[in-house]
């Protein structure tokens, strides 16, 4: 099939939520390169917006779901399952977590962390309605999400939405101690918010909102669907600060390109789940646990969440120096493979456009900010790559 083809169908078939798409459709992938449907290979520094965390076809990950689909792809968890298991081992054994629920998406971990954490008081007899989230956060699309995020444009067309979520300046300590009492039940936040232009918090920040929730007997919740799994360089975000959640979310990297979400808490916050308060159909099955199982193993024990820290650094380096020779650079941010460059001008989406022209796939959020969030396997080789293209980009532009 052609792209044109290929655009015909979906302009008649698809629901167009995505607006106009970018005039690209890939067949095949290898490494951290993507091959387009005539042929031509793209460096891939998007990865599916903050999944593909071990690149394409990547051998072990390949091999052992070609494997698991042959043997079984899903029996429901109304039967024991012994990926889910391991999965749920792993995640508790490397995190600060004790318990785990698999979910889809980012947004059904995300919806059940809040129904988690409501419940959790609607058990103790003292019934918590009230969340607290960030102004400009992602948290996702489902209604309880799309009310958690910090943004009214998603949010105008679903009103009225579900109470009661209020949200915040991020980095306003004051701000929050103001809007705290009795009756938070959480409140959540991205340590990076990656949807908004890869804005960290700052660690005082940080550590207001863990000290604030003891405080008030609340759960902190992280939202780490994007800045978890070895994104930041660490395998949670929340490592980076020396903060423990109460609660938090994965999704995007955790399977590598599988679909697959998991809600994470403490032993004391678990409680708040008892059978028959919450469920899943295809949540946690054998294969996208498989997957999960796979990536946490490649990431710990075969030096991807390493490379992912070293490469980080390099990275960031790299766009620094490129920051001191253009003024047209106004920051570079982030942590680890999470990096934001943000321009004085509105030239993003040139600058964007620039790249891809020349074979690189970068994110663009809003006018002024690059998002760069590439698979985790990615060589130094690959950024210098990426650097020249930026920085021949910054000369034309
Ligand atoms: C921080 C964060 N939370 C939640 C979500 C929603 O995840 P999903 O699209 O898998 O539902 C996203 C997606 O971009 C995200 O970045």
């Amino acid at each position: 099939m052609t792209l044109e083809e290929v655009k015909e169908l979906d302009q008649k078939y698809y629901m167009n939520t995505f607006g106009s798409r970018t005039e690209l459709c890939f067949e095949s992938g290898n490494g951290i390169k993507l091959k387009n449907i005539d042929g031509e290979e793209y460096s891939d520094f998007f990865a599916g917006i903050a999944v593909n965390c071990l690149g394409y076809n990547h051998k072990r990950l390949t091999e052992e779901l070609c494997e698991q689909v042959k043997n079984l792809m899903h029996t429901s968890s109304v039967y024991y399952v012994k990926n889910q298991a391991l999965l749920a081992k792993e995640l508790a054994d490397n995190s600060c977590a004790d318990r785990v629920f698999f979910a889809n998406t980012g947004a059904e971990a995300n919806e059940g962390a809040i129904k988690l954490a409501k419940n959790y008081f609607y058990k103790s007899g003292n019934p918590r309605t009230e969340f607290i989230t960030l102004k400009n956060s992602f948290h996702g699309r489902t209604l309880a999400t799309v009310a958690a995020t910090g943004q009214e444009k998603y949010q105008k067309p679903y009103a009225p939405l579900i109470e009661k979520f209020t949200h915040v300046d991020a980095n306003d300590i004051e701000q929050l101690k103001n809007a705290m009492n009795d009756n938070v039940a959480a409140v959540m936040v991205e340590l990076i918010q990656g949807e908004s232009g890869v804005r960290p918090l700052t660690p005082e920040y940080v550590n207001a909102v863990r000290e604030l929730c003891d405080k008030y007997g609340a759960f902190m919740i992280v939202d780490e669907v994007q800045t978890g799994i070895g994104r930041t360089g660490r395998l949670f975000a929340y490592e980076n600060y020396g903060v423990e959640p109460d609660i938090f979310t994965l999704a995007k990297g955790l399977g590598g390109g599988v679909v697959i979400g998991a809600l994470c808490a403490k032993e004391e916050a678990a409680k708040g789940f008892t059978p028959g308060d919450h469920g899943t159909t295809f949540g946690g099955n054998p294969l996208s646990t498989r997957a999960g199982l796979v990536v946490i193993d490649e990431l710990v024990n075969n030096g991807v969440l390493e490379n992912a820290e070293n490469m980080g650094k390099y990275f960031k380096n790299q766009l620094d120096e490129l920051a001191e020779k253009y003024s047209e650079i106004a920051e570079v941010r982030g942590m680890g493979l999470m990096l934001g460059v943000e321009f004085k001008d509105e030239i993003a989406g040139k600058i964007g456009a620039y790249m891809r022209e020349n074979k690189y796939l970068v994110g663009v959020v809003g006018a002024k900010v690059l998002r760069i969030v590439p698979p985790l396997i990615l060589t130094k080789e690959d950024i210098d790559g990426f650097i020249n293209v930026l920085n021949r980009a910054l000369n034309e532009i």
